[in-house]
């Protein structure tokens, strides 16, 4: 049929008509909420590279999990801010640590919610790199062993799901068997399959203090040039045990989310990086922008490219919109 027999138009008349022929449509299901914790008590310093997010203690992370578990949002994904750093980042399993404690409280008072740890080195490294440094690289297989330790002491603290972040190889694997290992066979894995290294990151470095010291992180993480490769990581992934395989950053990767759609059948998960909330947030600050919808079409994009699932910065403001 073609034009003038078929008009699309007659679809687009009105918003009933439009709401009928949606394809895509997003819920707060969709979002997990990163939060990104400290020690002491009644902290909740806002992070200056991040308008609306926070430097959180776990008795404040609490309650923000608690509104948006109230908004919708089933899940968050915990990221800390230790006191102590070391060369190796031993505090990543320290048990009564601040992500180990923030899971048990979260658990506690709200025990439906699903609890993610980012389980990677970075943020507890003197240097600031994904593990442990051996002659000037990031050396693989010892940086897996302490991956191990710091899932286990997760899994121990109550974790539903570990996210490990730091693209190594058989990161996967070392999680699933640590894991299994142990018992903990119902903890699901969420990886960080394909990750680019990626300019995006800046905002959440400053958030997280963990900018590497020296060098930066293209010896682990992808070039952005490549996607054949995106979908050889994701093929890994899954062998070694993946749950739900990932891609970051979104917006500028949205074909590698919709190629791994299309060839796989895991749930997919987009990570909507900090960087990507910084502009949105700095253009509609300048008036330049308008802010709730720049970012629900940002989110549908992801949705529609294929992801199942979005960790956002957005999630409440997107919740709060949805939920009107
Ligand atoms: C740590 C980690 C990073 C992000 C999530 N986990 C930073 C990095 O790899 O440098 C980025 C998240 C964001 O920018 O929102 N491995
Ligand atoms: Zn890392």
């Amino acid at each position: 049929m073609q034009y003038p027999d078929y008009r699309p138009r007659r679809l687009r008349r009105n918003e009933n008509l439009r709401s009928m022929i949606r394809e895509t449509t997003l819920s707060p299901a969709d979002f997990i909420y990163p939060l990104f914790l400290v020690g002491g008590t009644g902290v909740k310093k806002e992070i200056p590279s991040m308008p609306g997010q926070y430097n959180l203690s776990v008795d404040k992370a609490v309650e923000l999990a608690e509104e948006a578990y109230e908004l919708g949002i089933p899940s968050v994904i915990l990221f800390a801010i230790p006191e102590a750093k070391d060369s190796v980042g031993s505090e990543a399993w320290n048990d009564k640590g601040i992500v180990q404690t923030a899971i048990r409280a979260i658990k506690r008072q709200i025990p439906k919610m699903v609890v993610i740890a980012d389980s990677c080195f970075c943020e507890y490294t003197d240097h600031g790199h994904c593990g442990v440094i051996t002659k000037g690289e990031l050396d693989n297989d010892a940086s897996l062993e302490n991956l191990q330790r710091a899932t286990l002491s997760y899994a121990k603290a109550g974790v539903d799901i570990v996210a490990p972040s730091g693209m190594l190889d058989g990161f996967v694997g070392a999680t699933r068997e640590a894991l299994d290992g142990q018992a903990y066979d119902q903890v699901a894995i969420m990886a960080y399959s394909a990750k680019y290294a990626s300019a995006y990151y800046g905002p959440f470095r400053d958030a997280a203090d963990c900018a590497p010291q020296d060098g930066d992180r293209r010896g682990y993480q992808m070039d952005p040039a490549n996607a054949r490769e995106a979908l050889r990581e994701v093929t890994l992934d899954i062998a070694e045990g993946a749950d739900i395989v990932m891609v970051k950053p979104a917006l500028a990767y949205l074909d590698i989310i919709q190629s791994i759609a299309s060839e796989i059948d895991l749930p997919i998960a987009a990570y909507n990086v900090s960087g990507e909330y910084a502009m949105v947030k700095a253009a509609a600050l300048n008036g330049w922008a308008d802010y709730d919808r720049v970012m629900m079409e940002n989110l549908l994009a992801m949705k529609r490219a294929g992801s199942d699932m979005m960790l956002t910065y957005h999630a409440l403001d997107a919740a709060r919109l949805l939920s009107r």
